[in-house]
């Protein structure tokens, strides 16, 4: 299957990616997440990105749309990719649709996510990341390690992200909203879309989202 994950800064995308393409045994390809691996890398592509990334801009498109197609193209991805934040306005979305007829595919469905703003800011002022597994997501209070700043599951070190101030989380917020939003109508044009509400455990959510797939348990 060949899914787009789509939903605001915090909504649970990263969280629910990692269930969801397990379940349907696809990779998870998150451009945030390739940016930061670039960032901790130092390399060229870290360095152009990190600015934008740090006062929650987009970062351009010819840096994030070739990134995406080398990622797209590795083998481990013939089978199909679960896209987290990627795309993320209507020229990227353009760019997908054209790299995959060009590949003779398609998409098969997008995941909107969706959960009101207050709980956004919750969700990210408590995230905690692992350095060593950017797959590997708690939160202070809703799904905390059971070492404070250790990851249960492989003891690596938790941060927080550098653009989870809240400044940074209201710019990309309204990023999402004036740049990304609009791609959903664009999906929706092409029937691929549906909504879940993100609310509610992780695991719901996960049950939620592969009823929507299609591929409920
Ligand atoms: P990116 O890394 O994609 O960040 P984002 O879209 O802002 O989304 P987040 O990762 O912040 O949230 P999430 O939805 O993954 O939530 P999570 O699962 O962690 O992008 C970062 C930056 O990179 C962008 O600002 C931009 O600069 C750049 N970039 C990336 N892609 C780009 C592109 N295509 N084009 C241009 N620039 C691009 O969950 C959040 C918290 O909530 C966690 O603590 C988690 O434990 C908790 N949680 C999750 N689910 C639940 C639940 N059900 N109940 C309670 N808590 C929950
Ligand atoms: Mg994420």
């Amino acid at each position: 299957m060949r899914i787009v994950l789509v939903g605001p800064p915090g909504a649970g995308k990263g969280t629910q990616a990692a269930y969801l393409a397990e379940n349907l045994s696809i990779p998870h390809i998150s451009t945030g997440d390739l940016f930061r691996a670039n960032i901790s890398q130092g390399t060229e592509l870290g360095q152009k990105a990190q600015e934008y990334m740090r006062s929650g801009q987009l970062v351009p498109d010819e840096v994030t749309i070739g990134m995406a197609k080398d990622r797209m193209e590795q083998p481990d991805a013939e089978v199909g990719f679960l896209l987290d934040g990627f795309p993320r306005n209507l020229a990227q979305a353009e760019a997908l649709d054209a790299i995959l007829k060009d590949a003779g595919l398609k998409l098969d469905a997008v995941l909107d996510l969706e959960v009101p703003e207050d709980e956004v800011v919750k969700r990210i002022a408590g995230r905690r990341m692992c350095r060593n597994d950017s797959s590997h997501i708690f939160h202070v209070e809703y799904t905390p390690s059971k070492v404070e700043g250790v990851c249960d599951l492989c003891g690596g070190e938790l941060y927080q992200r550098e653009d989870d101030s809240e400044e940074t989380v209201r710019k990309r917020l309204a990023v999402y909203h004036s740049e990304t939003e609009p791609i959903i109508d664009y999906y929706r044009a092409q029937s691929l879309v549906t909504t879940i509400s993100a609310l509610g455990q992780v695991s719901e959510v996960t049950t939620r989202a592969m009823a929507a797939l299609g591929s409920g348990e």
